[in-house]
């Protein structure tokens, strides 16, 4: 019995994670397995309400859970930063979710905006890592206000925490890569750094990634790119790419020109990782107000993160079948992957995959 935290949170949140939550009931039955959800209201209605974001107490609990299925986070009535890092980097934070895993994969029948360029070309995975960097608040302001004012928000590594998400890396290549998928010849995990200017961090994380690579994962080829020429190369071929590792700005960066090219918010989804611990999933799209309450918004995203959630729990065939249902919908269901224009409405979308998962 898997115990599922669910945070809804805010805008469109509710209605995507209803609809993961019917596609993992429809799988839970068809592949026999059992699990709970407990539903959690925190986000921008809980914090005007209370002034609460996710109190430490909210934290404590979530420990006793398996798994946390995330909808949304941000409000427009509240200032920016305060639901972002009161809700979702205090739980990536505090429950120490150091892996930040987005696939970039487009699906058949999904437009993307790269000219010549199809489900074969669109299809690798980012690890960003998900404790560090510029994330961590290290820096401050001195003179605030004044024309001599001085602002520093520094990148902060250790070895640990490189290590860590290194070792992750290899591992998930190792496994995912796509020799091991029956796509290539080798599994290539590609280190993504700034080395000809952050002398100091990537000079670290280049050295622990040929270290480790060279003495525990020799099969693994590896691969080494400056981040503004990944940019490039992530539109322009896709296709070099198979298992992508980066620090958590260049992590954040990165994945939303992935999302873009693999069709959109609607359909990008990650995992907020803690291998040993409990782990988060949540589409990325965001909350998207303008389109809150209208049940025109795309559920895909989340119902794949409903499907990597499984996967991490082990529920391999079930994270498959998922996966599967969701690539029917896009391939012969839906005529366009946007909000308002999906020829379906986001609960028809759900009923789609779940119907689908049933008949397999
Ligand atoms: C993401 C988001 C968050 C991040 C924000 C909302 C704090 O952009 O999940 O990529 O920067 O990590
Ligand atoms: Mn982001």
């Amino acid at each position: 019995m898997y115990k599922i935290a669910v945070i809804a949170g805010d805008g469109t949140g509710p209605e995507v994670t209803t609809e993961a939550v019917k596609v993992l009931k429809t799988a839970a039955e068809k592949f026999g397995f059992k699990y709970e959800s407990t539903e959690f209201d925190f986000g921008g209605e809980r914090y005007m309400r209370t002034g609460e974001t996710l109190p430490d107490s909210a934290v404590e609990e979530l420990r006793g859970f398996d798994s946390i299925l995330l909808g949304a986070i941000g409000h427009p009535d509240v200032a920016p930063g305060i639901l972002e890092k009161g809700i979702l980097l205090k739980a990536r934070f505090d429950l120490d979710q150091y892996i930040n895993l987005r696939p970039v994969r487009l699906y058949p029948g999904v437009e993307t905006p790269l000219k010549n360029k199809g489900p074969d070309e669109i299809d690798y995975v980012v690890v960003r890592e998900n404790t560090g960097d510029q994330y961590t608040g290290a820096g401050g302001f001195t003179l605030k206000g004044t024309p001599n004012e001085v602002a520093v928000q520094t990148a902060v590594y250790n070895r640990f925490q490189v290590d860590r998400c290194l070792r992750y890396a290899f591992e998930y290549a190792g496994k995912h890569g796509k020799k091991a998928r029956g796509k290539g010849e080798h599994n290539t995990l590609a280190l993504v750094g700034k080395t000809n200017v952050l002398t100091y961090i990537y000079d670290l994380w280049e050295r622990a990634f040929h270290e480790m690579g060279e003495n525990e994962y020799p099969d693994i080829s590896r691969d080494y790119y400056h981040v503004d020429a990944t940019c490039m190369w992530m539109v322009k071929s896709p296709e070099w790419f198979d298992v992508l590792v980066t620090g958590n700005m260049f992590g954040d960066i990165i994945t939303d020109l992935g999302a873009i090219t693999q069709g959109g918010m609607g359909l990008a989804a990650g995992g907020n990782i803690n291998p040993e611990g409990v782990s988060m999933f949540e589409p990325i799209g965001g909350s998207a107000p303008k389109y809150t309450g209208q049940g025109v918004i795309n559920p895909l995203a989340a119902v794949c993160a409903a499907a990597m959630m499984l996967e991490t729990l082990g529920e391999v065939k079930a994270a498959e079948a998922i996966e599967d249902a969701v690539k029917f919908v896009t391939a012969n269901k839906l005529k366009s992957m946007s909000a308002g224009k999906m020829g379906f409405s986001t609960s028809e979308v759900g009923d789609l995959v779940a119907q689908h998962v049933a008949d397999q």
